[in-house]
């Protein structure tokens, strides 16, 4: 059987990368770039190109491109759109391509370029994600984008989520996604409730962007699969095998 691991913080990150080339990654940043993602290409995007900077964003807006930009949770300012899945609506982002940059979630996307596939999860397209991951069926790297290298709750409660979608299909010995699973099943009665006490929903309340978290935690309402290859992301075209 294949193995799913997690990875918790972007600084384990290289613990992993043995044999990387033959793993599925699945990048997880739940508040809120992969949540984003997936709205954006469930709302008509064509293509979402992952930079490191605000200035590598703003330049792709000479060539039509929507430059969208976001430090520590704010927008950076003079830039199209921020980090919030609320803004990517159908009339701003159908047919357009998006040059986005964010504090965690882009960066997670480009150390993960080695793998066989990257894939964007978010609790909005998970089950659609997962019926993926067992067709396919190869090892997989849950990766958590954390904040800053620091653990966050909300992405490795969506790891140990996932990983009980999956936990028929594949070995589960990594003692990171056995914790995330059971930090999934201390939360899973009431997500928004335990999801109070993280640090960035803390954050959200400083900037009054709370509404962010309902707009994170829709469980399973799109049927996208954004796939991170050749330095951009595309929503791939996916079908589950009929079971
Ligand atoms: C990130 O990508 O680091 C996070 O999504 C930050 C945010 O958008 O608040």
């Amino acid at each position: 059987m294949h193995q799913i691991e997690t990875i918790i913080s972007p600084a384990l990150f290289h613990l992993h990368e043995e044999g990387i080339a033959h793993k599925h990654v699945v990048v997880i940043d739940i508040l809120r770039a992969t949540t984003t993602i997936c709205v954006a290409f469930a709302n008509g995007a064509r293509e979402i190109l992952p930079v490191a900077s605000p200035e590598e964003a703003a330049a792709m807006q000479k060539q039509g491109w929507i430059a969208a930009a976001e430090r520590n949770g704010e927008t950076v300012p003079g830039f199209d759109l921020g980090n919030s899945p609320q803004d990517y609506r159908v009339e701003t982002v159908s047919g357009r391509k998006i040059a986005l940059t964010t504090t965690n979630g882009t960066r997670a996307l480009q150390m993960s370029s080695a793998a066989s596939h990257v894939w964007v999860g978010s609790f909005l397209n998970a089950q659609t994600l997962c019926d993926r991951l067992i067709d396919d069926n190869r090892d997989v790297l849950l990766f958590c984008a954390g904040w800053k290298d620091k653990f966050n709750l909300e992405d490795t409660v969506f790891a140990g989520y996932l990983a009980s979608l999956l936990s028929e299909h594949f070995s589960i010995t990594d003692d990171a996604t056995l914790a995330a699973i059971d930090l999934y099943n201390l939360a899973a009665a009431d997500l928004k409730g335990y999801l109070q006490k993280a640090s960035h929903v803390n954050r959200f309340k400083s900037l009054h962007i709370e509404t962010d978290l309902e707009a994170c935690l829709k469980l399973n309402t799109l049927s996208v699969l954004p796939e991170f290859r050749s330095g951009s992301i595309q929503n791939s075209q996916y079908a589950p095998t009929q079971s």
